[in-house]
């Protein structure tokens, strides 16, 4: 497979910046982040409740307008206005899968008018047939029965809603997909099967995926790269070895400080590291985004980076 740093770029974020409330007073949720995905990698967003990560996906899908920055998808600039054929592409190529599956899906819908809806969108013509047929396919295409179709969401389990929602997102055939902590209000014993079911579908398709997590344990296995946000500053940004071999920033130690290890004896004797954002000193040297050694980036004021480039060469 040929590395990452040669592949196609497909998703390129730059230095976007979100903001909620009124102009005059805004709370800004994304400050100014930058990232690329490259074509056929599942790339992580890892970090702590509030920290922006689904604000950086709705971005993507083009429901947080942006106050600042770009977004390209294939080379394209997807943020800001776009003609109404640019527009209906983005949609079929750019698809989202939410969090819980429970509150996701519109409860009095029927399963087959919840899958169908993209098919819906203004500039697409599909018979009932037509809609039918894609219809059973895209829910036997996530392992449910074609005649789930006619059932309503509260039917079913946590683990079938989730598949739902997963052919509701494939339904138009997206190139990429945002899954926003698909597995994280599902029982764990059926979280596997979910991320089993998104590996084939990438493998099967050639999809692209951005996946947002709360925690590093959940990402590592299954993402090729691993970006780290805190208070809506990505501080870091490796290849997923990369980065639980030499994490750098100290919110990241702290983060990977808080897997539990399998050995309760390491366990015990482990040292939780807490984050204390005021370790910082930006007041007279202000932090920027550095690659510190070929694809692995992080924030930080020029003594900072000094000390990271340091320690990856040590
Ligand atoms: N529509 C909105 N209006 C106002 N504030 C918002 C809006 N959406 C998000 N925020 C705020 O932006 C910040 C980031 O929220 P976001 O939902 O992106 O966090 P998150 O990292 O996804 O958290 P979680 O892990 O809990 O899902 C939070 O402080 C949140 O309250
Ligand atoms: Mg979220």
């Amino acid at each position: 497979m040929p590395k990452a740093t040669e592949r196609e770029k497909l998703l390129e974020v730059e230095h976007i910046k979100v903001q909620f409330g009124k102009k005059s007073k805004p709370f800004v949720a994304v400050k100014d982040v930058s990232f690329s995905i490259y074509q056929g990698e599942t790339f992580g967003l890892v970090g702590e409740s509030g920290s922006g990560k689904t604000t950086i996906g709705r971005a993507v899908i083009r429901a947080n307008p942006l106050a600042a920055g770009e977004i390209r998808f294939a080379g394209q600039r997807i943020s800001g206005r776009l003609t109404k054929e640019q527009d209906q592409q983005v949609t079929q190529d750019i698809q989202m899968i939410f969090q819980d599956p429970m509150d996701s899906l519109n409860e009095r819908a029927k399963v087959g008018y919840i899958v169908a809806e993209g098919l819906y969108a203004p500039g697409r013509h599909y018979t009932e047939e037509q809609r039918r047929e894609l219809v059973a396919k895209a829910l036997s295409d996530v392992g449910l029965l074609p005649e789930f179709a006619s059932r309503f969401p509260h039917e079913f389990s946590g683990g079938q809603r989730q598949r739902i929602g997963i052919a509701r997102a494939l339904i138009l055939n997206p190139k990429f997909i945002v899954a926003d902590e698909p597995i994280s209000a599902l029982d764990v014993s059926i979280r596997a099967q979910v991320l089993n079911l998104l590996a084939g579908l990438q493998k099967e398709r050639g999809l692209t995926y951005l996946f947002i997590a709360h925690d590093l344990s959940v990402v590592r296995f299954i993402c090729d790269r691993i970006a780290v946000i805190h208070r809506g500053q990505i501080v870091e940004l490796a290849g997923s070895e990369q980065l639980f071999a030499h994490p750098l920033h100290p919110y990241t130690q702290a983060l990977l400080s808080a897997i539990p290890q399998p050995d309760p004896i390491t366990e015990r004797k482990k040292k939780l590291l807490v984050y204390d954002p005021a370790c910082h000193d930006y007041t007279t040297d202000a932090p920027t985004w550095q690659e510190v050694e070929p694809g692995h980036f992080v924030y930080g004021n020029t003594k900072e980076l000094d000390g990271y480039r340091k320690a990856v060469q040590a």
